[in-house]
């Protein structure tokens, strides 16, 4: 009897034991698991004061230590987050973002994204870069992209006079450009239209002519403003024709006429841009041109035209590296 009371005392002894450390495995794991979630990005972020929605849109956009520790070690801010979502942000660019972000504190993010996008937050000229001519109908060539001096294109037609003012043989072009011309002008005829060229591809000494003459007359500030320096000048690339109407060359009322209506509308269909438009002087670095027409091809041209943007923000986006 004794014996088995003894028995029965051990099992439930036993019994105690195992369930003492099953409860105690339990809280181990639990405890465990508890630390292993703290050592996660979700958690710290968390506790740096993101919410939900942001933790999982900076888990979405990063996947390595450097830029999740960098929010970390940085005081929260929500617009860091909304900046992801920016249409035209670039992870490559983050860094820069938040240190013009922090110089523009109240400069709205697309803004920001744009701005440090095209190289804005240099002054033009300031920060320059190779134009990257393997590009070929797609280089961008502006006040931080520039041509070598001795750049030229290889395949420039001859302009008929036709459909263009100088001397025989001077309006030159590329002839990819040439052939999207044609049926341009042909498209605006058919609607009574009668477009003239007024000015083609200009090599690098010409540029250098063309502006220097503002330069001299007018200074540089307003020369900057209507030319381009030597090497930065789209006339260069042989893409761009300075189209006006036969009745019209005037630089300040052209721009009312219904020609240039009439190419400002239609010109993307042909592969053609307004290149220097009225609302975008300040990211241009040009006053309005209503007769500065850059070849880009159709799909290219297309985009620029449906979302209202320049070229440089469609360049910085889709086509530089
Ligand atoms: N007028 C334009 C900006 C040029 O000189 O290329
Ligand atoms: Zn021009």
């Amino acid at each position: 009897m004794a014996t088995r009371r003894k028995l029965k005392k051990q099992v439930y002894f036993v019994l105690g034991g195992l369930i003492i450390l099953i409860v105690g495995i339990c809280f181990a794991v639990k405890f465990y698991k508890n630390y292993q979630y703290q050592q996660t990005y979700e958690y710290k972020l968390q506790e740096h004061g993101y919410n939900d929605t942001e933790v999982a849109r900076i888990l979405k956009e990063f996947n390595d230590e450097e830029h999740l520790n960098y929010l970390l070690d940085n005081t929260k801010d929500s617009k860091i987050v909304t900046l992801l979502d920016e249409e035209y942000y670039l992870s490559k660019n983050f860094y820069e973002y938040i240190s013009y972000l922090n110089e523009n504190p109240d400069m709205d993010l697309d803004e920001i994204v744009r701005n440090i996008n095209i190289h804005l937050d240099s002054d033009f000229y300031e920060e320059t870069f190779n134009a990257n001519t393997s590009l070929d109908t797609s280089m961008l060539v502006n006040k931080y992209y520039l041509l070598d001096s001795s750049y030229a294109p290889d395949d420039l037609v001859t302009i008929s006079q036709t459909y263009s003012w100088g001397e025989a043989g001077s309006q030159k072009v590329r002839e990819v450009a040439y052939s999207a011309f044609l049926d341009m002008w042909n498209a605006a005829n058919e609607e009574g239209y009668y477009l003239m060229v007024s000015s083609s591809y200009r090599s690098y000494a010409e540029q250098e002519e063309v502006y220097n003459n503002y330069k001299n007359s007018s200074g540089e500030r307003y020369a900057d403003s209507i030319a381009a320096r030597p090497g930065s000048s789209e006339h260069q690339t042989g893409l761009t024709l300075d189209i006006f109407s036969r009745t019209n060359t005037n630089r300040e009322t052209f721009k009312d006429s219904a020609e240039a209506k009439w190419l400002a509308e239609n010109s993307y269909k042909f592969g053609f841009i307004l290149r220097y438009p009225e609302d975008k002087v300040d990211i241009t670095g040009y006053t309005y041109e209503a007769w500065h027409f850059r070849y880009v091809g159709e799909e290219i041209a297309t985009y620029i035209y449906e979302h209202d943007i320049t070229f440089e923000e469609y360049y910085a986006y889709f086509l530089e590296d």
